[in-house]
């Protein structure tokens, strides 16, 4: 089932509310690859019923070009969708979900201060505003979100708590191709010779892992970055502590160390993490 209309999406649920059904919500952007049917799966699992939101959510993008090279896909999803077995689509069009009315501005402090949040300005801001939408729309019992998005997961905890929003959040591990490379729908716009390099990352981020006992945060941050500098423009490559997201100076800043990233390769910006426990 796909529905546009939030007065029809409500409906439905309204229905199965009454009959005690559970509703597991995954927001995605389309384009959707086994990472998303991964949250899909765990939605299933535990939940009567599972939606699935559709929606390129235009105040997200800070980079008009990215807003509109970023692939859309309805007919592949749906099928997909369908052999996961989710129970409803929301696909609403950008009139229904914004109708005249004042974009909220949140205050993430720190959290949004950081890297993704450094580099895309506004970038969280439109996140929270229509994930906000979204949850307001559904009244899901959960929520899905992929590790991948690692900073995404700490804005949207931050939401949930701001807004007393009664929905628990659960984060579920990155999807991998075989060689390491974070599933994204960027990932299609790799051409054949950047995708094997895109696998890079990984690689760093596992190095920084592995090497965890020999080195600084620092100095493995900044051997990242060299190893990196090869084939991508990086962003950034730091160190972070997993609940703040704040630079540590020494591992023993913190108990949950995690290393994030931003690169570009040729045309494509793409972002990965990993928990150095
Ligand atoms: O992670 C995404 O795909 C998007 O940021 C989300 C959560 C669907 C909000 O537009």
């Amino acid at each position: 089932m796909i529905y546009n209309k939030i007065d029809d999406v409500q409906a439905f649920l309204k229905s199965q509310k009454i009959k005690n059904k559970s509703i597991g919500f995954v927001p995605t952007m389309g384009a959707l690859h086994q990472g998303h049917i991964s949250l899909v799966e765990a939605a299933k699992k535990n939940n009567d019923i599972v939606v699935v939101s559709i929606f390129v959510n235009p105040i997200q993008f800070n980079n008009p070009d990215d807003l509109k090279k970023y692939p859309r896909t309805l007919e592949e999803d749906s099928i997909m969708l369908k052999e996961a077995h989710c129970d409803l689509i929301f696909y609403p069009t950008v009139e229904e979900m914004y109708p005249e009315e004042a974009i909220k501005t949140y205050d993430f402090g720190e959290l949004e201060k950081v890297m993704e949040g450094a580099f895309r300005p506004g970038h969280f801001n439109g996140v929270a505003v229509v994930v906000k939408k979204l949850f307001d729309i559904i009244g899901a019992n959960n929520a899905y979100f992929g590790k991948k998005d690692f900073q995404q997961l700490a804005v949207i905890r931050k939401l949930v708590e701001l807004e007393k929003i009664p929905i628990n959040i659960i984060a579920c591990p990155t999807e991998r191709e075989a060689d390491g490379l974070a599933m994204s729908s960027r990932n299609r716009r790799l051409t054949p010779k950047e995708r094997p390099q895109a696998a890079e990352i990984f690689k760093a981020l596992t190095y920084v892992k592995n090497q965890r006992a020999q080195y600084s945060p620092q100095e493995l941050e900044k051997k990242a970055l060299e190893f990196l500098a090869k084939d991508f423009k990086a962003e950034y490559f730091q160190i972070v502590d997993g609940y703040s997201l704040q630079n540590i100076s020494s591992w023993d800043d913190t108990n949950y160390p995690v290393a994030c990233v931003a690169a570009h390769l040729g045309s494509v910006r793409l972002i990965d993490n990993l928990e150095l426990l």
